[in-house]
């Protein structure tokens, strides 16, 4: 799909850089084909350029010019600038897609030319690991060969799936938020190893294994989770005296308040990045 494209990464931090290893190690594209630029930080360039042999560019402008394909990968905050920089040399027909969280297809297909075909993403951190829950929506008109550069490009740090629009802040809520929720769980877990007589190394390696072992299972099974958890829990046996106690704890509710209010704050935050435009509209 990438086959003589040029990608061009407009910001160079850990996203920048997860998404040139996975292309890379994917064998999606080749190094060439990708160049960098950032705000201001050149030696972070220099960097990029020796570990992966991507191009940096002189200016925003050659590289704009240049490119199939725009990454926008600079915080929220940053983007109106950028897309202000960048908007005299974008041109019909060029893939612009964006990881910046809460920033709308529309306000990105208004900061530059008329015909550029917008993707926006939600990926997570796993994507440092190859490992993102990524979803992408489409903004209008970006049509079939946008949708597939995105998922090229985003297939190589993880899963990707595509949702409508609306429902971006929900995705952020379970799968943009939903490592720190994992993250806890294994805090938890580890800490009840202790409890119970385990060295914080032992209960560490197997809270994580579990935590693996079961995704693993859940992906290569396609079971429903409850079919599983129903299958591994035997009347009166050790898991089912754990599990009442945490549906007694209201461990259920906890992660449906938790992925809810994670997706309003979502909300929240995208109508903040929204406001510096109306108020100037
Ligand atoms: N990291 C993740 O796992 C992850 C997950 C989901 C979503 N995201 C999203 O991905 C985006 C990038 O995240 P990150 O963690 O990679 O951020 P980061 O490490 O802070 O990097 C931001 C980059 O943007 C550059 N930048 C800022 N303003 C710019 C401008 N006007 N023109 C060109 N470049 C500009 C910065 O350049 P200087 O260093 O020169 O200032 C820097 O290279 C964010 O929108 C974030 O919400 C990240």
């Amino acid at each position: 799909m990438l086959h003589g494209k040029t990608i061009g990464f407009l910001g160079a931090g850990s996203m920048a850089e997860a998404l040139m290893r996975g292309l890379i190690q994917g064998g999606v594209v080749r190094p060439q084909q990708m160049i960098v630029t950032n705000r201001s930080n050149r030696e972070r360039l220099e960097t990029l350029q020796m570990r992966y042999g991507v191009r940096t560019a002189a200016s925003k402008a050659t590289l704009v010019a240049e490119a199939d394909v725009l990454v926008v990968l600079c915080k929220p905050k940053d983007v109106a600038d950028l897309l202000a920089e960048i908007r005299p040399y974008t041109s019909r027909g060029q893939v612009l897609l964006s990881v910046a969280a809460g920033v709308s297809t529309s306000l990105l297909a208004d900061g530059v030319a008329p015909g550029v075909r917008v993707v926006r993403a939600m990926p997570n951190t796993s994507c440092q690991v190859g490992e993102s829950a990524t979803a992408i929506c489409l903004g209008e008109g970006a049509g079939e060969e946008a949708r597939l550069v995105a998922r090229a490009i985003l297939g190589a740090v993880g899963r990707v799936v595509e949702v409508p629009e609306a429902q971006l802040d929900a995705v952020t809520g379970l799968s943009g938020s939903g490592p720190a929720y994992i993250y806890l769980m294994i805090e938890a877990m580890v800490e009840a190893g202790r409890g119970v007589g385990l060295s914080e190394q032992v209960a560490r390696e197997l809270a994580v294994q579990t935590l693996l072992g079961a995704a693993r299972t859940l992906v290569e099974t396609g079971e429903d989770p409850a079919e599983l958890r129903q299958k591994v829990t035997s009347p009166g046996g050790t898991t089912m005296a754990g599990l009442q106690v945490l549906n007694e704890a209201g461990f259920r509710e906890a992660m449906v308040r938790a992925v809810a209010r994670a997706t309003q704050r979502s909300q929240e935050l995208g109508r903040m990045v929204a406001a510096p435009r109306l108020a100037t509209s």
